[in-house]
């Protein structure tokens, strides 16, 4: 039996919702002015924990099938679950930092790609498609809508412009838990043709765009870091989404961060 999906009709759910989102935004605001040349991905790994602890909530990624850290920072090849480390940024790294938060029983899911100092044409080109990807798919959906909707999109956005769209990791319900029903492909499949976007329906988009083949590979020895096979650059950019009974209400919206439209 296939998992079902989470429909949050009560307004005290979606509440929880919005609150852990509305932190988790926050805080990506908080950490936005440290990520700079000379950083350590650690030192932002601790600031975020910190500040997480602070307001009383949990670093969902924390312990979560043993990930070491409260965040997650994927630098240039790195498609997502890169580990924060030593490793300090320098000018011309594009870095993706991935923040979940657990409030109340209620999670929050963002991450943003931040350009460290200057970068080449292509790191910024990458950026900006992968950013305007995930709005193109947010906007795609309606009530009762179909997942596949945003895939489809999504593809038909980054296609064209020479991207290719990464297919072993998607978007995922998200409340109560971490990862739940509907999976959010960011590329048409055969299931999110199958699976109705209802209103109360909380999920992400969070597409991971590559400059060069999709296929990824994860490393062996750490067991977390997903790279491109052929170490080409990748951007993510996420947010945690409502579907209400008139729209996509998008969570995590920050208010330093990238708007829609930006140009990076
Ligand atoms: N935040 C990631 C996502 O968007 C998941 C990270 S899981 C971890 O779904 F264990 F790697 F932290
Ligand atoms: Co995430
Ligand atoms: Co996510």
């Amino acid at each position: 039996m296939a998992r079902k999906v989470p429909i949050y009709s009560k307004e005290k759910d979606r509440e929880g919702l919005r609150r852990a989102s509305r932190f988790n935004a926050q805080m990506m605001d908080h950490v936005r002015p440290y990520l700079q040349p000379g950083v350590t991905t650690a030192e932002i790994d601790r600031l975020v924990y910190g500040y997480t602890m602070e307001h009383g909530h949990t670093p969902a990624c924390l312990g979560y099938q043993g990930f070491p850290k409260s965040i997650c920072t994927s630098i240039n090849e790195v498609v997502c679950h890169g580990i924060p480390g030593d490793r300090r940024l320098k000018e011309g790294d594009i870095v993706n930092v991935d923040l979940t938060t657990v409030v109340n029983g209620w999670y929050g899911d963002s991450s943003e790609t931040f350009l460290i100092g200057e970068v080449s044409d292509e790191a910024r080109r990458l950026v900006q498609v992968t950013f305007d990807a995930m709005w193109v798919g947010i906007h795609s959906i309606k009530p009762n809508g179909r997942v596949i909707d945003i895939g489809q999109a999504i593809y038909k956005f980054a296609h064209p412009h020479g991207l290719e769209v990464v297919r072993e990791y998607q978007g995922h319900g998200i409340g109560r838990e971490f990862h739940q029903e509907p999976g959010v492909p960011h590329y048409p499949t055969p299931k999110s043709a199958r699976d109705i976007v209802k209103p109360g329906v909380c999920f992400t988009i969070e597409p991971m765009l590559n400059l060069g083949v999709w296929r990824t590979v994860k490393d062996k020895a750490d067991g977390w870091t997903v790279r491109t096979t052929d170490g080409k650059l990748s951007a993510q950019f996420e947010h945690t989404i409502l579907m209400t009974e008139t729209g996509p209400e998008v969570l995590t919206l920050t208010e330093t961060g990238p708007q829609e439209g930006h140009r990076f």
